[in-house]
Parts: C-alpha cells; structure tokens; sequence
C-alpha cells in the first residue's frame, strides 16, 4: 500500500522502495508463516546451542580479551554515537575527497549555500559514496568509486521544497551520480586527489555506454533514440564493485528502478516492471523532467537498459563504458571476480532485495594474462544458488533448456529467470567477497523483516531455511561456503553462517546472535564486505543507528574485522551520524586503507566532516598507522 505522506526524506532508500513500489498479491502468506513458525523452533536450538553446524564451531572461537598478539593489530573501538570517525589507538584518518571537490583545477570549490550547478557538479567528486579500487598503473594511484545517489535534502537544501525545481538542479542530480575517476598522491601525510590530471574523469547518468553481451540488440532493448538496442547513455545507482583480473573496474547498477516515472499514472504495470519495482513514480528525483527517456510511458524499454554491470577502463579517459548484459539484469550490489583453477572467470554477485537470489557467473573462455579479454564477460552462464538445510548447495543454471526463456531474457529477466529454477530466496544479498588465502567466498545477508513472513516480488516463498534462519531478521548475517573440489566454477558447495548479528543485551533467543557476537563487537546489518591481503575479512555495515532497543549498544554504523580461521570479530571504526560505512580500498604499500562514508546526516543531524553548521557531505577517509606499518 502507498502511503504518500512518507517521503524519501524520513527513509532510508530501501525503505522507500518498500513503501513505493508495487507489489504482487499475497495469496501464500498464511501457508509461509505457517512453515516459518513450525521450523523456527527448530533453528533456534541449532543456533543457540549448536556444535558448529549451521554456525561456525565455537570451540575455536579465541577469548574475545584481547591478547598482545593476534592477527589483528589492534585494540577494539568503542560504540559510538559522535558525529565523527574513530578509529583505533595508534591509528589517524583525514579527508581524501568530498561531494563536490573540484577534479580540475579551473572548477570552483563547493559552495555551502547553492551546493552546486550542474556545471559545478560535472567537475567534482560526485555525491554519495560507495564502492571504489585504488588502480595501480604504473606508479600511479588511480581511485575508481561509484557515487550512488543523492539526498534530495542535502544536495537540494538550497530549495525550499528540498526537491530539483529547475532543469538546473535535475542536471546536478543526474551529474552528482556515476563514477568518478581521480588519480590521487601522498604529499606528505596526507593523501590528495591531483587536480588536472589526464586520468581523471566523470561518468555520470548521461554518459555513452555500449549494451554488450547476449542482450544487446535485442527488441527489448531497443527504443526511439537508440533503434539499434546496443547504444545506452549513463550509470547510475551504482553500489558496489569488482575488479577485474586485466585491471579494468567494475560499477555495479542497483535500485535504478527508483529514477522511473509515467507521465500517463493510468498506465498499465506489466509483471515484468513491478518485479523490478518500476513504478508510475520516480523516487523524486524528477529526471523525467528533462528527460524522457525517463518517462516509461513514452520509453517502455529504457528500463530494460539498466540494472547491469558496467566495465570501465580506469587506464583511458576517452574509453566507452561497456555494461555486461551476461552478468544479468537485477539490483546489482556488487561483483568479486575469482579465476578458476582452469582460468574461467567467475563473477559473485547478490541482488539485493528482500527474498532475492544470489548469483554466480561463469564464462566459456579462459583468462590468460596479456590474452584478449572481450568475452570473458560477454560470453558466459549465470547460475543462481540452491542451499539446503543440510550445508549442502548447487548453482542452477540459468539456460533456455531450465528455464524456457531465451538467452537474451535470461539476461534482461534474470530474477524471473532464477524463480523458474527454483533459486533459494535470501535476505537480501549485499557484497560478496573471496578469501585470496584460501578457496572459500563470503556474502553478507544485510537483513529481511519480510523473512517468513510473506514472498518476494515474485511470489517466492521466503521460508525461515539454512542459510536464512531468523524470521522478520532485523540484524542480518554473513553466510560462507567452500566450493566442491576448491573450484569456484564448481557447481557444488558446501556452507556455514559466519556471524549471525543480534544483541546479546536484550535478547537471549537467536536474536543475541551467534557465539561470536558480544557486547563489545555487537552490529546490524553487514553490507560491504571485502578481504585483505592476510585473509582477514573487513566487515561495513548500513544499518539501524538509533542506538535504543533493539539496537542498544550498536551506535552508529561501523566497520569491523573478522578473522576466518577464529571467527573473532573485532570493531575497527565507527562513523559519524546517520551515515553507513561503505566501499574500502588499499594504497599499493598497504599502508593506507581508503573507506566510505556515505549519507553522513541522512534524516539531517550531521554536519560531517567539516562541523559547525556546515553541509554534510559523503566522502572517502584514508587510514594510516601512526608508525607506518601496513594496514591489510
Ligand atoms: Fe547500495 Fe545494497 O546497497
Ligand atoms: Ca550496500
Ligand atoms: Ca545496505
Ligand atoms: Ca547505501
């Protein structure tokens, strides 16, 4: 059901989508809850008292008492509600880059009191922070980072209305999204973007793109500016990343469904849009204003043409991002790129909505350095993730002969795709990330109060399950699984839950969360996750931040580490107010760690990083240790 006096202002951007988009009717709910609440009982006592099967082991957890030595380094961090970063003893952090700092030098400086024009925004540093790789080329430092989405309120918080009323300000929208390319050096302590540099760049929602793969060319993805249905213009929404092998990044297309409106408000709503949550609104952004191909009413295609993988060349400013239509088409969170033992390519990646599925791709091709490259994207099979109650799974794939779809649907409909397989529906996958010292791979489930209690989109059941064992789960967990045979195209797996989040204050049920879970490490919602050099897993989170209730003791959100081999998770640093910490990447000495802070005062009480009453504006911190050892 609508409600319209909600507005994106008071929510987080998921939960807007929640609220606005349209949904299927709910015919299976009584039959769901009734497998949730029969089987609850039963994964409650596996999780509370279990012997290490569906959670890890707690016989090899460490004593959480910090020893001098331990792999981690350092001394954990307290909760904290200040409109700050802290980091641990011993370490310091500074300002990289913020929303709206000039790339070039001929660009003003950000202006407090208009926050930009559309030219202004066109040559800085775009808004909203997430995914990033630090390139090394040659003995350059290249920073490749996403710049998800605007807060109307901020970056409109010239406007009385806080909403875009000019063509202006809807161009400053649309250019403070995409990708930003800046090359980047240590003068001194501190790191710096280089102004003017020839790799610097800004892709945004109206950038030239190539359509590539099986999809490209198909009737679906063709429309009135572009017949040929091989040509797109802009990124946008783009979440997490991945990198590739051949040194080339990869942005990733999540809730794109949110710039979308009608014209026509009686316009009919096929399956295939609502299964996107493409609706008669847009999110109000209003890019539909100057552009129609933000109009599904006159632009029924346009939405086909977004929701990908786009792969971006940091090394040529001039190159024309490709969006991989073979990696599929849903709420992208992220890409982990893993060569297999035989060098096919294997590609993570999670959809992240409410009871959608995790995906694998794998192509035909094999990766030899220095080889050609073109296809190992363009050609390949997407599977999406089975799991049963007995750690056990398969990837299914996603063919014409499993599921009666075309290979360019396959593409362009991939959830519909992964439903007809029978794809077990998950907490909402965000990133997902591989262990470099050893073959196994990590998802973070970041959180589902709909677990158990209705279906997805699509009408998939989403029963309390293995690797889903929390109904109305409001803390999330991080699930791992070991390929059969220690091969990432392998299509078997077995798997365990890492971390189940919860709150060992207030609940003594699987809400306290599992054995590695404490007073002193407690969190909600994990969402980047990424391994270091050493194997240790760094844990972001973009959760609850009210501090009370159920998340009393949490603070705001943070960024922990985990070690595989004990389980131990160590809070490293807490962000300033209502922001998420997202996006980590590591200078070429691994001396520096380069971290996101995305939506610093969301519902409007930060002023990070510059204090007083200034704007708060996402950016990049860079982390150093005060005796210049390395990092990860
Ligand atoms: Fe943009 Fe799923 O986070
Ligand atoms: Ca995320
Ligand atoms: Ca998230
Ligand atoms: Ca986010």
């Amino acid at each position: 059901m609508k409600d319209t006096n909600i507005t994106h202002d008071e929510l987080s951007f998921d939960e807007f989508d929640e609220i606005n988009s349209p949904r299927t009717e709910d015919p299976q709910f009584d039959a769901v809850v009734d497998a949730a609440i029969s089987r609850r009982g039963f994964l409650s006592g596996v999780l509370t008292f279990g012997a290490g099967t569906f959670v890890m082991g707690t016989s090899s957890l460490v004593n959480v008492a910090e020893a001098a030595t331990d792999r981690f380094g350092f001394k954990q961090v307290a909760a904290s509600t200040d409109d700050t970063i802290s980091v641990p003893e011993g370490y310091k952090w500074d300002m990289l880059v913020k929303w709206g700092d000039p790339l070039w030098s001929d660009a003003p400086e950000f202006d407090e009191a208009t926050r930009g024009t559309a030219a202004s925004q066109l040559r800085a540093f775009g808004d909203n922070n997430d995914g990033m790789s630090m390139f090394a080329i040659g003995n350059r430092h290249v920073l490749v980072a996403n710049n998800e989405y605007t807060n109307r309120p901020i970056i409109y918080g010239n406007r009385d209305s806080k909403l875009p009323e000019t063509p202006d300000d809807v161009a400053k929208g649309k250019a403070a999204h995409g990708v930003t390319v800046a090359e980047v050096h240590k003068v001194g302590e501190n790191w710096e973007v280089i102004k003017d540099s020839p790799l610097n760049r800004r892709i945004t929602a109206d950038t030239p793109m190539e359509l590539t793969g099986p999809a490209a060319g198909h009737d679906l993805l063709k429309t009135s500016a572009d017949p040929s249905g091989t040509q797109s213009l802009g990124t946008w929404n783009n979440c997490g990343n991945g990198e590739t092998p051949w040194g080339t990044y990869l942005a990733c297309e999540e809730n794109f469904n949110g710039y979308f409106s009608s014209s026509d408000k009686e316009m009919e709503l096929p399956q295939r849009f609502k299964r996107y949550g493409i609706g008669h609104d847009d999110w109000g952004y209003n890019w539909a204003m100057t552009d129609e191909r933000f109009d599904i009413s006159k632009n029924p295609n346009e939405p086909n043409r977004a929701g990908y993988v786009v792969e971006i060349d940091p090394t040529d400013p001039t190159s024309t991002p490709k969006k991989r239509t073979a990696l599929g088409r849903f709420k992208h969170e992220n890409a982990d790129v893993v060569v297999a033992p035989n060098g096919k390519i294997v590609v993570y990646m999670g959809d992240d909505e409410r009871g959608e599925f995790l995906y694998r791709y794998v192509s035909n091709g094999y990766y030899a350095e220095g080889g050609d490259t073109e296809d190992l994207l363009t050609d390949g099979i997407l599977y999406a993730a089975k799991f049963t109650d007995d750690q056990r799974g398969e990837w299914l794939a996603l063919t014409p002969e499993t599921t009666g779809l075309s290979q360019a649907e396959i593409c362009i409909h991939t959830r519909q795709a992964a439903s007809i397989v029978g794809a077990t529906t998950m907490d909402r996958p965000e990133w997902v990330t591989h262990n470099p010292t050893q073959i196994e791979a990590y998802v973070a489930l970041t959180n589902n109060k709909n677990r158990g209690v209705k279906p997805n989109k699509g009408g998939d059941a989403t029963p309390v399950d293995g690797p889903n064992p929390r109904a109305e789960n409001k803390y999330g967990q991080i699930l791992r699984w070991v390929p059969d045979m220690q091969d990432h195209a392998n299509d078997a797996f077995s798997w365990d839950i890492f971390a189940l989040a919860g709150n060992p204050d207030v609940h003594d049920d699987e809400y306290a969360g599992s054995p590695n879970i404490n007073s002193g490490n407690m969190f909600n919602s994990p969402d980047g996750i990424s391994f270091d050099s050493k194997g240790l897993l760094w844990i972001q989170t973009d959760g609850k931040y009210s501090n009370e209730g159920d998340f009393a003791g949490m603070g705001n959100n943070q960024m922990l580490v985990g070690d595989p081999a004990t389980g131990e998770i160590r809070r490293f640093l807490v962000g300033p107010k209502e922001a998420e910490i997202t996006g980590i990447a590591w200078s070429a000495d691994r001396k520096t760690a380069f971290v996101g802070v995305q939506h610093p005062g969301e519902k409007g009480n930060s002023h990070f990083p510059n204090g007083g009453t200034s704007v708060p504006r996402s950016g990049i911190v860079a982390i150093s240790r005060a005796d210049n050892q390395p990092i990860g």
